[in-house]
C-alpha cells in the first residue's frame, strides 16, 4: 500500500522540474496519497527539511523555471554513512516511496537508497540529455532553444564585424546541446566531446584551415559551437586569432541555459513522467527510472537503467557534418 511518498529535486536544476513536482503532487492527490516535499535534495533529506505538499502548493508553477523545492549536491550523502542516515530518515518520515527528480548523479544516489530498502522512482531532468535509459531528459528542449537564440544573436554581431565567434554551451560530458544548436544555428563548426580524441593541436589546425578556406571563398564570419565537455574555449579562440589574423571572440553561455520558462515539450513530458512515477508506485513498481522510448513513457529497473549506455545518434552526427556552413 502506498499512503505517503516523498519528492525531491537534486543536482543541477533544469526547466521543467517544477512541472514534474506538480504532476507528482496532483497525481498523488487523485489517488489519496500524501506527498512530503523535501527541500534541497539529499541535503534536505539528511536535515529533515520537509514540507507537506497539496495541490494548492503546486498551483501556478508549471510555467516556471528552477525548482521551488531548491536543489543541492550533497557531499555527506556521497558517503555510506550519509546514505544510511538518509534511508533511516525516509523510514522515519513514513514514506512508502521517494520520487527523485534529477540527473545521473541523483539516480546513483537513488540506487544506493534502493539497496538500503527504499522504493525510489527517478524522473530524468537535466539540460544535458545524457541519461542513457531515456531518449529525452526534461529541460533539454528549453536549454537548446535558449542557447539557439543566444547564438543567433552572436551570429549577427559576428557578421557585422566579420569575426570568428566561438560559443561554449553546457553539457558536462555530453555534446547534445552543442550538436542540436550547431545544426539549428547553422554553425560553421560543431564540436562535441563524444567525437573529440583529445588532440587539441589537431582540432585547432582543422578549425584554422576551415576558417581560412571559407575566407578565400568570400565568407566573412565563422561561428563555432563548442561543448563544455571539450572546454578550453578561450585558449582555442586565442590560437585561432593568432594563426588566422582574424578577430575572434568567445561567449560562454553558461547558466543562462539552465533557467527560463519551460517549453511546451518540457512541460508536457514533465507532466507525463511525474504522473507515471506515481502510477508506478501504485501499481507496485519497485525502484525504477521513468523514461521516454520511441515517444512512449515507460520505466526501467533502476540498476538496469544505470547500466545502460547511449551514444549520440550516428545519422544526426553525419547530418551535422553536412549542414555546417561553407
Ligand atoms: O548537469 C547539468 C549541468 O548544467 C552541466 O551542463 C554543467 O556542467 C553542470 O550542471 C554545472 O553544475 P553546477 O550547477 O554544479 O555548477
Amino acid at each position: 500500500m502506498i499512503n505517503r511518498i516523498g519528492v525531491l529535486t537534486s543536482g543541477g536544476d533544469a526547466p521543467g522540474m517544477n512541472a514534474a513536482i506538480r504532476a507528482v503532487v496532483r497525481t498523488a492527490a487523485q489517488h489519496g496519497v500524501e506527498v512530503i516535499g523535501i527541500r534541497k535534495g539529499y541535503s534536505g533529506l539528511l536535515e529533515m527539511d520537509t514540507k507537506g505538499l497539496g495541490v494548492d502548493d503546486v498551483a501556478d508553477i508549471i510555467n516556471t523555471g528552477g525548482t521551488f523545492l531548491y536543489t543541492a549536491r550533497s557531499e555527506e550523502f556521497r558517503t555510506a554513512e550519509g546514505q544510511r542516515k538518509a534511508a533511516d530518515n525516509v523510514r522515519e518520515l513514513g514514506l512508502d516511496g521517494l520520487v527523485v527528480i534529477g540527473g545521473d548523479g541523483s539516480f546513483e544516489g537513488a540506487r544506493r537508497l534502493s539497496e538500503l530498502g527504499i522504493n525510489v522512482m527517478g524522473i530524468p531532468v537535466t539540460i544535458d540529455n545524457d541519461i542513457a535509459c531515456t531518449d529525452y531528459t526534461i529541460g533539454f528542449d528549453t536549454a537548446v532553444n535558449t542557447a539557439m537564440e543566444a547564438i543567433d544573436r552572436i551570429r549577427e554581431t559576428s557578421i557585422s564585424h566579420e569575426r570568428v565567434s566561438i560559443v561554449e554551451v553546457m553539457g558536462r560530458g555530453a555534446g547534445y546541446i552543442s550538436l542540436w544548436c550547431g545544426i539549428a544555428n547553422g554553425a560553421e563548426d560543431i564540436l562535441i566531446p563524444e567525437r573529440y580524441d583529445g588532440n587539441m593541436e589537431a582540432l585547432i589546425e582543422k578549425l584554422v584551415n576551415h576558417i581560412l578556406e571559407n575566407r578565400r571563398r568570400g565568407k566573412t564570419h565563422h561561428v563555432i559551437v563548442n561543448a563544455e565537455g571539450i572546454g578550453h574555449t578561450h585558449e582555442i579562440a586565442e590560437e585561432l586569432e593568432k594563426r588566422t589574423g582574424i578577430g575572434t571572440r568567445t561567449s560562454i553561455i553558461g547558466y543562462l541555459q539552465r533557467g527560463g520558462s519551460p517549453t511546451a515539450k518540457d512541460r508536457v513530458l514533465a507532466s507525463l513522467m511525474g504522473a507515471y512515477s506515481v502510477e508506478r508506485f501504485i501499481e507496485g513498481g519497485s525502484s525504477e527510472i521513468v523514461a521516454v522510448h520511441n515517444d512512449k513513457i515507460i520505466s526501467y529497473d533502476i540498476t538496469e537503467a544505470l547500466g545502460m549506455y547511449k551514444d549520440i545518434d550516428a545519422f544526426m552526427y553525419k547530418v551535422s557534418g553536412l549542414m555546417v556552413r561553407s
